[in-house]
């Protein structure tokens, strides 16, 4: 399955395709634009309980395993990707790949991993090491990551995020996403965080420059997915192009976040609202079918805030 695919195609059906998994909500960075939910209250789910889950759901086509820091659940994170291979559900590994190795990057491949996304906003180490208060040597940890998935022939994805402290410095990253050998970058765009009250998100005009500088200078063997900007990129003049995607939302619609005490989220970054508990009765199955309240809600006014902070006064 192609990356993204799901978010390819305007969701019109709802119904449960992608499922992301919160494996741990530990990590061994402290972001401070981090939107994991309830970060290291120290809850995880084992591999042989989410396959049980899993096994439950016969509309899933992709799941997601993020966290907190997956590689800290590194052996159930291969356990999961094994048995989704089986079913040929598709996989994603999203991870600051800083604990990964080569014995790890081979056996995740073996086991049939379709992607792996990993977070990648400074092009020297020394610029990461001041912005996260980690040693420099972690940035180049990263990087060998990177190539070692490469040479392994995983699909690999970096994923910018685009904010206060990247959005003057797109050109660079990309070219070093690009000398790093990976041909497909995802830029994120920042989302305000309610709970830590982070919001240094890119203002309207420093986001418009930064994807054009993006397209402009783009490659022809790399593809391009701008991601939570698919509500305003018409307004904005974006436009699809061969290999530039404003990927379609599908949180809610079609995904929904798991995290590991059970509770069943529509949208861990930007709508985290508890729509169940798998341990208290919730039916991943039958959630569409049933549509608890606040999903219903959800679905009927389909609210963004990645809209409402470039377009306060709506569109
Ligand atoms: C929560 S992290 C978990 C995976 C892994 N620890 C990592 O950082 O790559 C998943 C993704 O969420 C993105 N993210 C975190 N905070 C965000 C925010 N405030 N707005 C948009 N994306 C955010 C990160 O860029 C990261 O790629
Ligand atoms: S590495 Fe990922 S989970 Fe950890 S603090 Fe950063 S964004 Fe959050
Ligand atoms: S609803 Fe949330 S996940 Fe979807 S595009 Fe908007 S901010 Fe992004």
């Amino acid at each position: 399955m192609k990356y993204k695919s799901l978010e390819l195609h305007k969701p019109d059906i709802y119904e449960l395709e992608g499922l992301e998994v919160g494996v741990t909500s530990n990590c061994n960075f402290k972001c401070n634009y981090c939107c994991a939910y309830q970060r290291n209250d120290g809850r995880s789910i084992n591999g042989q309980e989410i396959i049980r889950i899993l096994e439950d759901i016969p509309t899933l086509k992709r799941v997601r395993l993020s966290g907190g820091e997956v590689t800290l659940k590194y052996r159930d994170c291969l356990e999961v990707v094994s048995y989704c291979s089986s079913r040929g559900i598709s996989t994603q590994l999203n991870t600051n790949a800083s604990l990964l190795n080569a014995e790890r990057v081979q056996q995740l491949h073996d086991a049939g991993l379709s992607n792996i996304h990993i977070s990648f906003n400074f092009t020297s180490a020394e610029k990461f090491a001041a912005y996260y208060n980690l040693h420099p040597s972690i940035y180049d940890k990263i990087t060998e990551n990177i190539r070692l998935c490469v040479d392994t022939g995983i699909d690999t994805v970096l994923e910018t995020l685009l904010f206060a402290e990247t959005q003057h410095n797109m050109k660079a990253i990309s070219e070093r996403v690009y000398d790093l050998g990976v041909r497909i970058h995802e830029i994120q765009n920042s989302i305000v965080m309610d709970h830590t009250g982070w919001n240094a998100i890119s203002a309207r005009e420093e986001l418009k420059r930064a994807v054009h500088e993006l397209i402009a200078m783009k490659q022809e063997d790399t593809v391009l997915y701008f991601t939570c900007m698919d509500r305003f990129a018409e307004a904005l003049g974006f436009q699809e192009l061969p290999n530039v995607h404003f990927s379609h939302c599908v949180d809610g619609k079609k995904q929904l976040h798991l995290h590991g005490n059970g509770d069943i989220l529509i949208c861990e970054l930007c709508h985290p609202v508890i729509i169940g508990n798998i341990y208290q009765g919730a039916s991943l199955r039958e959630i569409y079918a049933n549509q608890p309240a606040p999903l219903a809600d959800f679905l009927e006014k389909l609210p963004c805030p990645a809209l409402d902070a470039l377009f306060p006064q709506g569109i």
